[in-house]
């Protein structure tokens, strides 16, 4: 079994995290409880930088919060030098209790309301993607009635739709995000914010998908956004400082998936960018990319306990472990496939099959079909690997189900992060039914 980051395995067969014992991390803290290789985020985040440092690319890495948002994963991403993607109101004021630096904060959003953008306005962030018409009326009116100038990217949508390993183009891409780049609304949101006073149209930005396993998707869009900002160069004279091509880099969450190394994204990106610039004589635009689950996603390990068995004979057994699609949507949403092990019995051979399902009221409420474990018993661990992206952040109350715990775990020290919901924390936003107004009174 392949373990991921900074994972062992302790003489006690124990599955060792950040240096400390997965079995103890569950005593301390209960379990469902997702933990975090901290020291695996940070090698990540200083991979990408790394690659553009070396191609002598100037560029920011920007982490895709949406993927896990916390006070303390943004503090760690200040740490690390990255700037920080949020895409609404609440992961704003995260990053503000999070004192991150506003200048490296880049704010999406396809429906922005006026309370998010005068927030944003508020904090004087670093930028905002701008995602289509209204969008743009709404912060030039917002920048203009305060005097106040803010950055934007426009966020244009290529035609270039790529999912694990195939990308597709087409000529209309069917998308609520951002402006068309091939029927003219891209040109016409240009001409429209180069007009607005206050407002700073620093380059463009597109976003192609999800889990992408092969650079070309990549390199295509950056030919295709190099040739529209070659076009504005030609036609209005204005040159782009900024390329912001997104995340999506794919993870390992099985051994059928094969990514590439963080680097050689940024690396093949930088190639063709400046590859063009040099060729029309364009000046070398900043890269900006936007890592989400490449950054967190194989960091993150579910720790469960194993509770109820169900045979069903000749056709499967089900294990149900302490949580669920409360925690982790991702397998009923999407099909999504995990590994899993016995994290105490890390020696024991993994040979029998089991169906790994949840605890809520819901026949799909399965975590992993037919993973191989050993045979667990009720009160046995088990870690769902690669769950550090798009779980937590995803996490619901269905069945009223607490959302688990999150802990850091780095070099033998481990830390409380999001503490584990209480029953009170449930029925905190709740209010007693009112006594009825009689009819007549
Ligand atoms: N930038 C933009 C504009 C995005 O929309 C996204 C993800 C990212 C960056 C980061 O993408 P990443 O590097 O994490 O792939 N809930 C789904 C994933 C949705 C992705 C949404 N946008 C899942 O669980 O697979």
């Amino acid at each position: 079994m392949e373990l991921y980051g900074t994972q062992t395995v302790n003489g006690q067969g124990h599955l060792m995290i950040g240096g400390v014992d997965s079995v103890d991390l569950a005593h301390i803290y209960g379990t469902p409880v997702v933990v975090y290789d901290t020291a695996l985020i940070r090698e990540r985040a200083a991979g990408f930088q790394a690659a553009f440092r070396k191609m002598g690319v100037q560029a920011q890495v920007a982490y895709a919060s949406k993927a896990f948002s916390s006070v303390a994963i943004y503090q760690l991403a200040a740490e690390e030098g990255l700037s920080l993607d949020v895409v609404s109101g609440g992961e704003l004021f995260t990053a503000v209790q999070a004192d991150f630096p506003r200048e490296r904060i880049h704010f999406h959003g396809n429906n922005k309301s006026y309370m998010e953008l005068n927030f944003a306005f508020d904090e004087k962030i670093g930028c905002i993607v701008a995602d289509n018409f209204l969008e743009l009326g709404m912060i030039s009116e917002i920048a203009q009635s305060r005097k106040q100038t803010m950055k934007i990217l426009l966020r244009v949508t290529p035609g270039i739709e790529a999912h694990t390993h195939e990308f597709i183009t087409t000529g209309q891409e069917d998308s609520k995000f951002g402006f068309d780049l091939k029927n003219g609304q891209a040109d016409e949101a240009f001409r429209r914010a180069a007009d607005m006073p206050y407002v700073e149209v620093l380059g463009l930005h597109c976003h192609i998908g999800s889990q992408i396993f092969e650079t070309e998707a990549f390199t295509h869009a950056a030919h295709s956004l190099m040739e529209k900002m070659k076009a504005w160069r030609d036609e209005h004279g204005f040159v782009c400082s900024v390329l912001n091509l997104g995340g999506g880099f794919g993870i390992r969450y099985t051994d059928e998936d094969r990514p590439l190394e963080p680097m050689q994204y940024a690396e093949e990106m930088a190639e063709v960018v400046s590859g063009l610039s040099e060729e029309w004589g364009y000046p070398m635009p900043e890269i900006w990319i936007e890592p989400g689950r490449s950054l967190v996603g194989d960091a993150g390990t579910t720790l469960y306990t194993a509770g109820s068995e169900k045979q069903v004979p000749g056709i499967r057994t089900y294990i149900a472990v302490d949580g669920g699609m409360s925690d982790n949507i991702r397998p009923a949403l999407y099909d999504a496939k995990y590994t899993a092990a016995a994290a105490q019995q890390m020696h024991s051979p993994h040979d029998t099959r089991v169906t790994i399902a949840g605890k809520c009221c819901e026949s799909g409420d399965k975590l992993i079909t037919d993973a191989t474990l050993p045979r667990l018993q009720e009160g046995d661990l088990l870690a769902v690997f690669c769950t550090g992206a798009y779980t937590y952040s995803m996490a619901g109350n269905y069945n009223r189900l607490p959302r688990p715990a999150v802990v850091f775990a780095e070099e033998g020290h481990h830390q409380l992060v999001i503490r584990r919901e209480t029953y009170e924390d449930l029925t905190r936003l709740d209010l007693p039914l009112q006594q009825k107004v009689r009819k007549g009174q």
